[in-house]
């Protein structure tokens, strides 16, 4: 058993979080007792942050926001890593005083969303456009230190680039989940995109960490990890 926090674990190869709102499950995931609470089964098969934890090659809990922080997640979709997240950063009852911002522009999603969040506090549903960050302002107490984007369309790595010079702390993790075939294609394929991608993240100045290939597990993808420098955002002055 490999704990990546006190609510996630590893456990022969499988991830599992440990439930918030035991009894209730959220994709009929399979559930577990351990040390007499229950755990829920995080497949890396329906989370690409899942199955970038399970692919890194470096120290995976630095793919986790902190407990008890603030973290925003853009394309949160019917909220399946979302309520991973919750287990890990808020716990029983929010008893962690962490929250999540999860924002998508499906109303379908958002009635998942919100049927989760009524049971989990610290999760809040946001119905806006990524791209809208006038609407996302209100939500948020200050910059984050954990961001996370999975949005499926085009234009990914400008959507994320501006929002995490908008949301982003000093200091803080980005992550972005890169779907290859939401752009359009290009001489070299799907690493030609997770790596120009790459490479926008460091001409806008983050740190890239890894291009994790999610390849086996969700197909045509990629989550690109980086972390914001102590001067993050950059000055224009200082990015030229
Ligand atoms: C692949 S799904 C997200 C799955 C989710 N991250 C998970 O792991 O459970 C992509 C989501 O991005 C949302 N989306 C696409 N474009 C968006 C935009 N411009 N603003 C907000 N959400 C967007 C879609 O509605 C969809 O729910």
């Amino acid at each position: 058993m490999d704990r990546l926090s006190n609510g996630v674990l590893v456990l022969r190869r499988g991830l599992w979080s440990r439930s918030a709102v035991p009894g209730v499950r959220v994709r009929k995931e399979k559930t577990r007792k351990i040390d007499g609470r229950e755990w829920r089964n995080w497949s890396p098969r329906h989370s690409k942050l899942a199955a970038g934890i399970i692919r890194t090659k470096l120290d995976p809990s630095t793919l986790l926001p902190s407990e008890g922080s603030q973290a925003l997640y853009l394309g949160a979709g019917h909220g399946t890593t979302v309520s991973h997240l919750h287990d890990h950063m808020c716990g029983l009852g929010n008893e962690h005083k962490g929250s999540i911002i999860a924002v998508d522009i499906s109303p379908r999603c958002m009635r998942d969303l919100v049927g989760l969040a009524k049971r989990r506090p610290g999760l809040l549903p946001v119905l806006a456009d990524v791209r809208n960050h006038e609407s996302l302002l209100p939500w948020l107490n200050g910059r984050v230190s954990w961001m996370f984007q999975d949005v499926s369309q085009a234009g990914q790595v400008e959507i994320f680039l501006n929002a995490a010079k908008k949301f982003l702390a000093p200091g803080g993790v980005a992550l972005l989940s890169l779907k290859s075939a939401s752009e359009r294609i290009v001489e070299g394929g799907a690493n030609e995109h997770y790596d120009s991608a790459a490479r926008a993240m460091e001409t806008a100045g983050l740190d890239v960490l890894e291009i994790i290939h999610l390849k086996g597990l969700e197909e045509q993808h990629a989550l690109i990890s980086s972390i914001a420098p102590v001067d993050w955002p950059l000055t224009s002055e200082a990015r030229d």
